[in-house]
């Protein structure tokens, strides 16, 4: 059964995922997750959606448009492109010729489209490369309008593009990314201890996708490796199957973006602290997640090979509130219509309750269970012919294979 898809009709293109039915449901359960936890929980978070292009003005001034770019080199034999950065240049890994390299030069990884009909440098604007500034640009229409108390943080889930010179690795690194971002505004003087506690909200953030503690580690960045407007920046990073690699980011913007923004637009960015008359632009802690390799990570820790019955089984150990089918529902026999009734009864009562829940009568039960089993589905439960006389069904763990009686109503109420 399909999580992801590699388009199949013109066979797609690097860098760029479309998601099944169950790929998205996974995805949907982490990006609902975050907004619970980040956003729903919170007295001092505020949703926000911006629009993916902006003004070409926010890039100039965020430095985008002369910084975000990786090096690049080409190989002049097979013309091959890698980013320098990521490969050994003393041999091509295409062609495997010796010093084909030249000297890297710096390429701007956003994408560029032209606004309306116009075709030329005057209608030039960009996919964002990042949730952030849109996050930034509407900090002064949220203070203007709801005033909160500082700190408070806006939050933004969205698409972001950016032309990475080597897409690679399942999902790891894409040029269609979904974020899940934060900007959170505070007093200068107290950026320290919102960073720790953001710092413990994210170690939060990975016990709720089911990440073993163990394999998250936190690499303090260097000056020298951090993005140009970050005082203090620590990657979260996780033991995928690849390697460990960063997962998401914790950094300190101080008050560059607002800076800029307010010296740019000759808009005002500072913030009055109530009851005072004290007045400051803001600095933000930002912690900045990737959708795609929360999936990964999450897809990466729930597989799980063990053995049933002297048989290899393949299965994924999701946490109840992540998998993409919370509930298979069976009758016994198919061709039995009273099994049937009863149990499409009891799917549809679940599926009310829950939404995620699949009914599946093809082949024989134990093909059912290792189907579930591979997608991770929790708990599937049979409609027997002890049902019928007992309202009670057949419950079948995902991560033990043990089977327990429990009544509709019980179930009901789970
Ligand atoms: N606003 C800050 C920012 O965008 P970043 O470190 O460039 O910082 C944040 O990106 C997160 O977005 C990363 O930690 C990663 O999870 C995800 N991400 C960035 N580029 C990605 C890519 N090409 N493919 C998949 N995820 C990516």
């Amino acid at each position: 059964m399909a999580l992801y898809f590699r388009e199949v009709t013109y066979g797609g293109i690097a860098g760029f995922y479309d998601y099944g039915p169950l790929g998205v449901a996974l995805k949907r359960n982490i990006t609902n997750l975050w907004w619970q936890m980040f956003v729903n929980e919170r007295e001092d978070m505020f949703g926000i959606d911006a629009a993916i292009i902006m003004n070409p003005k926010v890039w100039k001034a965020s430095g985008h448009v002369d910084t975000f770019t990786d090096p690049l080199v080409e190989c002049a034999e097979c013309k091959s492109r890698f980013r320098a950065d990521k490969i050994d240049t003393s041999k091509c890994p295409n062609c495997g010729k010796a010093g084909t390299f030249g000297e890297a030069r710096q390429f701007n990884m956003m994408f560029k489209t032209n606004v309306g009909p116009v075709d030329d440098d005057s209608s030039v604007s960009y996919l964002r490369p990042e949730t952030a500034q849109g996050i930034f640009t509407n900090y002064k229409n949220v203070v203007d309008t709801l005033y909160p108390d500082l700190p408070f943080g806006l939050a933004q889930i969205g698409k972001a593009f950016r032309n990475e010179i080597s897409p690679r690795d399942f999902i790891f690194r894409v040029r269609e990314l979904e974020q899940m971002e934060i900007e959170y505004f505070v007093d200068p003087h107290k950026w320290e201890e919102a960073f720790e506690l953001w710092r413990q909200n994210v170690h939060a953030w990975c016990d709720a996708l089911g990440l073993d503690k163990n394999k998250v580690h936190e690499l303090e960045v260097e000056e020298a490796d951090r993005a140009h407007y970050s005082k203090r920046t620590i990657d979260f990073e996780y033991d995928f199957p690849i390697g460990r690699e960063e997962l998401l980011g914790l950094a300190y913007r101080t008050d560059f973006d607002l800076m800029n923004i307010q010296n740019n637009s000759g808009k005002g960015m500072e913030y009055t602290l109530k009851g005072s008359n004290e007045r400051f632009v803001p600095h933000v802690i930002e912690p900045s997640f990737g959708v795609e390799r929360a999936l990964m990570a999450v897809l990466a820790e729930a597989y799980t090979e063990d053995e049933v019955n002297g048989e290899k089984r393949v299965y994924l150990k999701l946490p109840e509130h992540l998998a993409p089918v919370r509930y298979c529902v069976s009758p016994l026999l198919k061709n039995k219509p009273e099994l049937v009734a009863k149990a499409r009864e009891v799917y549809a009562s679940l599926k009310k309750k829950h939404g995620n829940v699949m009914w599946d009568d093809n082949g024989n039960i134990g093909k059912r269970y290792r189907r579930q089993d591979e997608i991770g589905t929790p708990y599937c439960v049979v409609i027997d012919f002890d049902t019928l006389e007992d309202d009670t069904v057949t419950i079948r763990h995902r991560d033990t294979t043990e089977q327990s009686r429990l009544s509709i109503a019980d179930l009901l109420t789970k």
